[in-house]
Formats: structure tokens, sequence, C-alpha cells
């Protein structure tokens, strides 16, 4: 099975373009939920611009599926999320000015910084997972970081899922075959929608989980939340 987590840090976007509570965060993330949902993710970043670090907070007592918590493990990260206690943390390594994540870790120059952060994570008993490109290095070197899982930046997959499917999931096939052989779980996520989702799914055997919020946040306001989390869920049978 492959967990949808549904990524509402667009809800707060739209909510902090207005001041006030309106749309609800919390609401949002029990509609979510209620709808058929298998998790939730918040990407909290550093300037607040979409989720606050206050709503991590309120999120994670009214939530009753995975909670996913994305972000560059930086000081006030790691105490965020020591003191949350989510299901998963996903690092990510980028910089606070970043529009959204744009690369996965350099996992080789990285290695030592993102094994000691994963073992400072595992003394809590928090899942972890790792941001990452396909190139075989990297997914080596993710898993003596010791790490749980990783998942695998999909934005080039979704570039060129129009003009060549094949070719684009092509390098996934092989990472995920990798991953796999190394033990590591296999999660992905960035630009996934209703046109490159089911490929994805169908050529990536064991994929636990997938993480959406762009495309997914915007189709809701064509179809509906209740409807458009159905249809992505569909994706994945
Ligand atoms: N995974 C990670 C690590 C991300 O940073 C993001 C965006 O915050 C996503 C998945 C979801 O990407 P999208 O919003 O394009 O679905």
């Amino acid at each position: 099975m492959t967990r949808l987590s549904v990524n509402i840090n667009k809800i707060a976007t739209l909510r902090n373009a207005r001041g006030g509570n309106i749309p609800n965060v919390l609401e949002a993330a029990k509609n979510c939920e209620r709808f058929g949902a298998q998790g939730i993710t918040v990407h909290p970043r550093p300037d607040e611009r979409h989720i606050r670090y206050q709503d991590v907070r309120n999120i994670k007592p009214v939530i009753t599926t995975e909670f996913n918590i994305e972000g560059y493990p930086s000081d006030n990260f790691l105490q965020l999320v020591k003191e949350v206690k989510p299901h998963q943390v996903t690092m990510v390594p980028d910089s606070p000015k970043s529009l959204t994540s744009n690369q996965g870790w350099d996992t080789v120059n990285h290695k030592d910084f993102l094994k000691e952060v994963i073992k400072e994570l595992h003394s809590e008993d928090i899942r972890t997972s790792i941001f990452i490109e396909t190139a075989p290095e990297l997914i080596r070197n993710a898993s003596k970081t010791g790490t749980d899982r990783v998942e695998l930046y999909t934005e080039p997959y979704a570039r060129k899922y129009p003009v060549n499917k094949e070719e684009a999931i092509e390098p996934f096939i092989r990472a995920a075959e990798l991953a796999r052989e190394l033990g590591l779980g296999l999660n992905a996520g960035h630009d996934l929608n209703l046109e490159n989702l089911h490929y994805l799914k169908q050529n990536i055997p064991g994929l636990l989980e997938v993480s959406i919020g762009h495309a997914l946040i915007a189709d809701a306001l064509y179809y509906g939340m209740e409807n458009t989390i159905q249809l992505y869920l569909r994706q994945l049978i």
C-alpha cells in the first residue's frame, strides 16, 4: 500500500494572505483525514511564511493518521520536532529563501551531519527520511547515514513525464531498486499530480508514501477536497 500524505502548507499560505484564521488549518488537516488521506505533511520554514511552528504544535494532537514534518534540520527545527514527536521527519536541504524544495541532499558531503541528526531523531523514536535525487552514489551514501527511508525528489520525473514518460521514470526505477537492495524504505514527492501519479505508482513497487501538496490543493479548488482526495487515492491502487 502507498500512503497518501497531504501536504497542507498551501492552506496556511492562503490563511496567511489575510491574517485571521480562514481557512482553518486544523480543520483542513482533520478533513483531509476524514476524506481518506493516510497522513498529513507540513513543512515549517524558518520565516513561517506558510505553516507556522505553532500550527505544527496544534496539528499533532488533532490528527489520527501519520504526521510527517519536513524541513531543514536547523537547531530550531530539531527542537520543534523533538517537542512534537511526529511519526516521521523528512530532512530537506533547502535554504530559507527557496520558494519550494528544489534539490535533494548531497549525501556524500553531508553524510556525517545527517548521521548525527538521524541518531538524535532515532533516540526520540522518530522515523527518518532523506529527500534525495536518483544518482546511485547519493542513495548509497544515504544508506550509510542510518536513515529509515529516502524520499525520491520527483520534480525531474514530473517535468519530463509529458514529453517522454518512459525516459522520465527510468532513473527512478533504478534508484528505487538500489534503495530496496540497501534496505531503505521508499517515499516520493514533489510535483506529483493526477496526471503523473499512477504511472509512478505502477513502476515503483514498494513505494510506501507519497506526499503531495501544490497540485492536490489546487485540484481541490475545482473538484472539492473530498473528491480530490478520492481521485488521488484511486491513482494509488
Ligand atoms: N516533498 C518535499 C520534501 C517537499 O518539500 C514538498 C514541497 O513542500 C513536497 C514533497 C510536496 O511537493 P508539491 O507541493 O509539489 O506536491
